[in-house]
């Protein structure tokens, strides 16, 4: 199947949204609570306007699934799903960690990814069998083989205070046996910050479809790989744990975060 018109739309949506986004990001905004801890901004949802109207315009026959409540036909075998803002709350606070992501699942297959992070302007995209790009330019996940040398990237679920233990443990079993952790707060942008090698890996659990649906295949099409925290197949759909790795320390990654 050609991918190319449906990357190409992608590429010019995610596009414009981030610079809608980019005009009001030099300042601090107001944000609202969908659910405790869960932050939106009126940007978040201007963003998802815009880029849910494009699609629709574009593939009228699609579904659509987003995060600020656009849910249209989730039954159809073309199902985009969208995150019109990924980093609301560094967003909110005049932090440049901030991205798009639309991601295109073909019969529940991740096939066609873009993430725009407007204010460094870089652009990660990828087409299922078609590698993974950051600004046009093919991107690897990195060749580092030793944990202790691993730089990782996570994220923890704004209902962290529920399991907070849990969590805690993971990440103190991390920061024993690798060189460093980040915590940046844009789960697509992480996602990409793997594909390109900057960093090893990346686990969160409680991400959301739109969270990673662009993101895994990043990571996948870059040449790494994408689990559950027990090594069990990741769902886009239904995602509980998540571990993003360069796929040579991915195992022993798996072994750190078992509970
Ligand atoms: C959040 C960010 C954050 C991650 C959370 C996400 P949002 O998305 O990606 O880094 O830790 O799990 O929900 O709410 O800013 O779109
Ligand atoms: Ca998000
Ligand atoms: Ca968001």
């Amino acid at each position: 199947m050609n991918l190319e018109p449906y990357l190409k739309a992608a590429r010019e949506i995610a596009r414009d949204a981030g610079q809608l986004i980019l005009a009001q990001s030099s300042t601090m905004h107001t944000m609202e609570f969908k659910e405790a801890f869960n932050p939106v901004t009126v940007i978040d949802r201007q963003s998802e306007t815009l880029i849910t109207q494009a699609l629709m315009k574009r593939f009228p026959d699609h579904g659509i699934l987003a995060e600020e409540g656009t849910s249209i036909h989730q039954e159809k075998d073309f199902l985009w799903i969208i995150d019109p803002l990924d980093g609301t709350t560094n967003f909110a606070h005049n932090l440049p960690q901030f991205s798009v992501s639309i991601g295109l699942l073909i019969e529940g297959k991740p096939s066609v990814g873009v993430i725009y992070g407007p204010r460094f302007d870089e652009e990660f995209f990828a087409m299922r069998g078609g590698g993974a790009f950051l600004n046009s330019k093919p991107i690897h996940v990195s060749s580092v083989d030793a944990l202790e040398r691993s730089f990782w990237v996570t994220g923890e679920p704004y209902s962290i205070r529920k399991n907070i233990d849990y969590h805690l443990k993971l990440f103190k079993g991390m920061v024993n046996k690798t060189l460093a952790i980040r915590r940046f707060g844009s789960a697509c942008l992480d996602f990409s910050n793997v594909a390109c090698g900057r960093f090893e890996g990346y686990w969160e659990a409680g991400l959301k479809p739109w969270d990673a649906a662009a993101g895994v295949l990043m990571v996948e099409e870059a040449g790494g790989k994408v689990t559950a925290y027990d090594g069990s197949p990741f769902d886009v759909r239904n995602p509980e744990t998540m571990v993003a790795s360069n796929g040579i320390l991915h195992s022993a990654m798996l072994e750190v975060l078992q509970p």
